[in-house]
């Protein structure tokens, strides 16, 4: 190696995401990070894959898992992904996932993984009872994306100490093994409006699969009629709309509607107040509703529809399992070889 040796990373642009088969999808999934996926995939490599890894972190059923990875691979065909253009694909098909994460578990430290608040969030008082996947979880994650030496990552903001984590493993393998630009420092896509949907029974709690009120989200699988009902109970206040987003500051519940139809829409929230302004709730729920069905409504039809025939998704997984691999396995290979293994 010269002394000119490149530091930056030197390779292309790629896009890699994925999404847990743990539950219902929502609104906060698809505006956080699927509508991101369909839109990326035609301006970069994108590879978007179903976290089944990441899922059995807390206990899920085995016979039901395999169709919990198809419910979400539906998810993103009925969303917009195309698996001619994007690589789709599920996590456990690729080795080179946990191979490459069990290289990151040694390159990781542990006040680094102590700091990551979603396990704290996760885990609550009982942390000793927590699976240790939970824990290395993030660590994980890291391998998802360097696997494929993703530059860009869709996500929500719930994400982004992820993907500061990533950069970090990134920088010290770089260092630690002596290959400067081996791997990217990946990017965080958090941008937009959608990036934290907030309940809609309570303005500061995230939407979250895991609430036990179904009427906190709406569900991709929700028909037209169950979004509707569910818009109109969101709770607000009895204040009309602002001029501007200063004057939301308090309101957390409008704010999160106001969000919620800037990103559906795909406006910026200065422009709903611009035709909202000086309107109540009364008036605007009505029109956030018509969106919500116009928008999501489609999406749970499109997804019943696919999974009528699970061995289509199943050969689209296949496939796009075969493209990932193509692409990881060379990677993990090299990281074999700068770590010394005898197998490398
Ligand atoms: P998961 O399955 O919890 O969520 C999937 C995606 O949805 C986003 N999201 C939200 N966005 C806005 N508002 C919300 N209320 C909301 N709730 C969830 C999440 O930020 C995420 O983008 N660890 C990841 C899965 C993962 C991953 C990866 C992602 C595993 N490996 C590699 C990117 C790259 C997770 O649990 O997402």
């Amino acid at each position: 190696m010269t002394d000119q040796a490149p530091t930056a990373y030197a390779g292309p642009e790629r896009v890699l995401s994925g999404v847990q088969p743990t539950g219902d999808l929502h609104l906060g999934n698809y505006l956080g990070a699927l509508v991101k996926f369909a839109r990326l995939q035609h301006e970069i490599d994108t590879f978007i894959f179903v976290a089944d890894l990441h899922a059995i972190t807390a206990w899920q059923e085995p016979s039901k898992l395999k169709h919990q990875v198809r419910e979400i691979a539906a998810a993103y065909l009925a969303t917009g992904l195309d698996p001619k253009v994007a690589t789709i694909f599920a996590q456990s098909a690729v080795p080179e996932h946990a191979e490459l994460a069990w290289v990151f578990n040694c390159v990781a430290r542990l006040g680094w993984l102590d700091r990551m608040t979603q396990f704290k969030d996760k885990a609550g008082k009982h942390k000793e009872r927590e699976s240790v996947g939970l824990y290395t979880y993030p660590v994980l994650q890291a391998a998802d994306i360097l696997a494929y030496k993703a530059t860009k990552v869709p996500v929500g903001e719930d994400q982004r100490q992820h993907l500061e984590l990533t950069r970090d493993i990134a920088q010290k393998f770089n260092n630690d093994f002596n290959a400067p630009g081996f791997f990217p420092l990946p990017d965080a896509l958090t941008q937009g409006p959608g990036a934290r949907i907030m309940s809609l029974r309570d303005g500061t709690a995230k939407m979250s699969k895991s609430d036990p009120s179904d009427n906190s989200r709406i569900n991709l699988t929700d028909d037209a009629d169950a979004i509707a009902q569910k818009v109109r109970k969101a709770r607000t206040d009895p204040e009309p709309l602002p001029e501007t987003m200063e004057g939301l500051a308090d309101r957390a519940e409008a704010r999160n509607l106001v969000g919620i139809y800037a990103a559906l829409a795909g406006v910026t929230e200065a422009r709903v107040l611009a035709e909202f302004a000086g309107q109540g709730f009364g008036a605007f729920k009505p029109k956030l509703a018509d969106l919500a069905v116009s928008v999501m409504g489609p999406i749970g039809g499109e997804m019943r529809r696919l999974l009528a025939d699970p061995a289509e998704i199943d050969r689209i997984l296949t496939d796009g399992a075969q493209r990932a691999r193509a692409l990881a396995a060379p990677t993990v290979a090299e990281v074999k070889k700068l770590v010394g293994f005898w197998a490398g």
